[in-house]
């Protein structure tokens, strides 16, 4: 079975889906580890009280990205990791990781890329008034959200609120990851 590494930042519901997900085996491959910058983060927590090995770095301990991917480089080979999955991880992913995981990084970004990339998507789409935005999940380069389309889903903006759109999008996001996962998981066999 392939080893899945998960990278977040933040709340991670998209984390808790695929681990979920993986325990009910709808993902056939291993959770191995998990990522994050950001101590105090609610996915930390989740990865803890769910003994899911963690390398959870505070980036002021590092002079540079090379030296702090130098290390979770480590951790991550002692893992075997096949596939990292960024989930809401907020920082570039530098050529320390890039070159030893190439086209094994992927990440997703709730609106339609190549538009609004960067921070705050969904509120900026929302703003805009745009009649629609979605979800996309790409693999990862030097840029930030992007590298080539794996998937993508439109969704009409439809909604009184901007809490109620960023609900669906989530809600799109949890059963995308999974498939681009499988999908991908189906080609690394
Ligand atoms: C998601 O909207 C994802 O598209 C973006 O960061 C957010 C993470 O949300 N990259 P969560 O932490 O998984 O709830």
């Amino acid at each position: 079975m392939k080893h899945l590494a998960v990278f977040a930042s933040g709340t991670g519901s998209n984390f808790i889906e695929i681990h979920q997900n993986v325990i009910n085996k709808i993902i056939p491959a291993k959770l191995v580890c998990f990522v994050s910058d950001q101590e105090k983060a609610p996915s930390v927590s989740y990865a803890l009280k769910n003994n899911i090995p963690s390398f959870v770095f505070n980036i002021d301990h590092y002079s540079n990205r090379k030296t702090y991917e130098t290390a979770l480089l480590n951790f991550l080979k002692t893992y075997e990791v096949d596939l990292i999955v960024l989930a809401g991880y907020m920082r570039i992913i530098g050529p320390t990781l890039l070159n030893a995981y190439p086209n094994k990084i992927i990440n997703i970004h709730p609106s339609l890329l190549p538009l609004y990339k960067g921070k705050d998507a969904i509120k900026r789409a929302w703003d805009a008034k745009e009649d629609k935005t979605g979800v996309t999940i790409h693999y990862v380069d030097a840029k930030i959200d992007n590298g080539k389309i794996i998937m993508q889903k439109e969704l009409p903006i439809q909604y009184a609120t901007l809490d109620e759109l960023i609900k669906a999008i989530h809600g799109i996001e949890h059963e995308m990851y999974t498939q681009a996962i499988n999908l991908i998981l189906e080609e690394l066999k």
